[in-house]
């Protein structure tokens, strides 16, 4: 089969009103990724070479981060949102000389896979002139229905607001998604749109009863309803966000990582996760984790950026926040909280405890109720604990400090300077004893009582 080159033009220049938000709505997030860059992602691995988005004038900041995704992202910016028929005219550049198959997808659609976006350009190797992605649904309100001729073919599309009582009734609709086999067809298509209909727009979906009437092929591939719902409201961010990590959770499991309760586990569209990994009840997975073969993430822990090393264990409600990395075998237990630092091979930070901007080394025993002391209120230093410290319970390290290896921290201690390896250090008021003083004084306060 010889591949014809393809080029997805990505319409995000909607005001996105419905979601009463001051962000434009394509960069609403999903699993920590915005709507758009899960787009982006669907197109790119799709094989698709030229990726053109569109935007409205003022969304720059959109335009930057598609481009983090896709460095030779093309913007283009549509002057006024007058539909969008005429959103895919303001790409017309990237169209004039262009030969291969052109696929028009929406910014708000981020389930969409890269196996149905395949499907569509196979549509149009075998032939189609045009294709559509439909999908059936009991809830077709406010999405365009697709119009079928008597022998099943595509014959056009209708909006929701121009469609009669009958047409509403149909159950078959646009998921926004189409592809057109030469792009010297959509442009001229594009030339033909008009704007006589109930919202006084351009319509893209006009396109297939104009291609019908040149007698072209209009072809209607169905795709999972799932996977092409459209985002435009809160309710619905939130209903993707469901569907999204459905999919994350499913695909986990089948890599071979165990989740006791996975409908109360959260990840991210990156997190990477090796095999025999346990994952208790309500975890949350947050932007550029990693954790590795056989590690246990407990109940109610919270966790980003963070590198799990194999056969760590995490939690109880624990936090490890960006920077966090675990040595194989480490243990963080409840009520920790790890920024910035490593914690080595072994070692154990149990109970109650802060660490930023440190390294512990292998083996090293940090006890309940310590804290790294790494911000002065202007910058932060660093703790560094050697290999098979102990550190006793209630310490406070105050950065930057170094404990050599082996050595001793007295609990209740407050350490301020380095100390040696294998020393003792400890810093407390020394304790006082007087004898029989607490008889005296229940004797003293009690006189006079019966
Ligand atoms: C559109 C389709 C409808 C389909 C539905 C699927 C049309 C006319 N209707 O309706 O058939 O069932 O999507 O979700 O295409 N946009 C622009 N510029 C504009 C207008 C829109 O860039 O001037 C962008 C939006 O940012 C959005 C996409 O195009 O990403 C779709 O626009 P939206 O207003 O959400 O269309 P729907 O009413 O959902
Ligand atoms: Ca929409």
């Amino acid at each position: 089969m010889t591949e014809a080159s393809a080029l997805a033009i990505i319409l995000a220049a909607g005001k996105g009103t419905r979601m009463k938000s001051a962000l434009p709505k394509v960069m609403h997030r999903l699993a920590g990724a915005t709507l758009l860059a899960h787009v982006l992602g669907a197109t790119k691995a799709a094989g698709i070479e030229r990726i053109c988005v569109v935007v409205a004038p003022g969304m720059d900041e959109v335009g930057a981060s598609a481009s983090a995704v896709h460095s030779k992202l093309e913007v283009f910016v549509q002057d006024r949102q007058l539909g969008t028929g005429d959103a895919v005219k303001a790409a017309h550049q990237a169209l004039e000389n262009f030969s291969g198959h052109v696929l028009v997808l929406y910014g708000d659609t981020p389930l969409l896979r890269s196996e149905t976006l395949e499907a569509a350009r196979g549509a149009l190797h075998a032939g189609a002139d045009l294709v559509v992605l439909g999908f059936e649904t009991d809830e077709p309100t406010g999405y365009g229905r697709l119009l079928l001729d008597e022998r099943g073919g595509l014959a056009a599309i209708r909006e929701e607001k121009d469609a009669s009582d009958e047409e509403r009734g149909l159950t078959l609709c646009n998921s926004g998604i189409m592809g057109f086999r030469a792009a010297h067809t959509l442009l001229d298509l594009l030339g033909r749109i008009g704007k006589d209909n109930a919202k006084g727009e351009f319509y893209l979906t006009d396109a297939v009863a104009l291609a019908r009437g040149d007698r072209l092929e209009a072809r209607m591939i169905k795709a999972n309803a799932e996977e092409v719902i459209g985002v435009n409201s809160r309710a619905e961010l939130a209903a993707a966000e469901e569907a999204m990590q459905r999919r994350l959770r499913t695909a986990f499991m089948a890599e071979g990582v165990t989740m006791t309760a996975p409908d109360t586990v959260f990840f991210s569209h990156d997190t990477r996760i090796g095999r025999d990994v346990v994952i208790e009840p309500h975890v949350m997975i947050g932007a550029k984790v990693v954790i590795e073969d056989g590690a246990t993430i407990r109940a109610f822990s919270h966790i980003e950026g963070a590198h799990i090393g194999p056969g760590a264990s995490v939690g109880p409600f624990a936090r490890l926040r960006p920077g966090a990395a675990l040595a194989k075998d480490a243990h963080v237990g409840n009520f920790v909280e790890i920024k910035q630092s490593e914690i080595g091979a072994g070692a154990k930070v149990n109970h109650l405890t802060y660490i930023g901007d440190a390294s512990v080394g292998a083996r090293a025993n940090v006890g309940a109720g310590t804290i790294t002391c790494n911000y002065d209120g202007f910058a932060k230093h660093k703790t560094v604990i050697g290999e098979d410290a102990f550190i006793g319970s209630n310490t406070s390290l105050v950065a930057p400090v170094k404990i050599g290896e082996g050595a001793y921290i007295g609990s209740g201690s407050v350490i301020t300077k380095d100390v040696a390896p294998d020393a003792l250090a400890l810093s407390r008021a020394p304790q006082e004893e007087r004898e029989g003083w607490a008889a005296k004084l229940r004797k003293r306060l009690t006189r006079g009582r019966k």
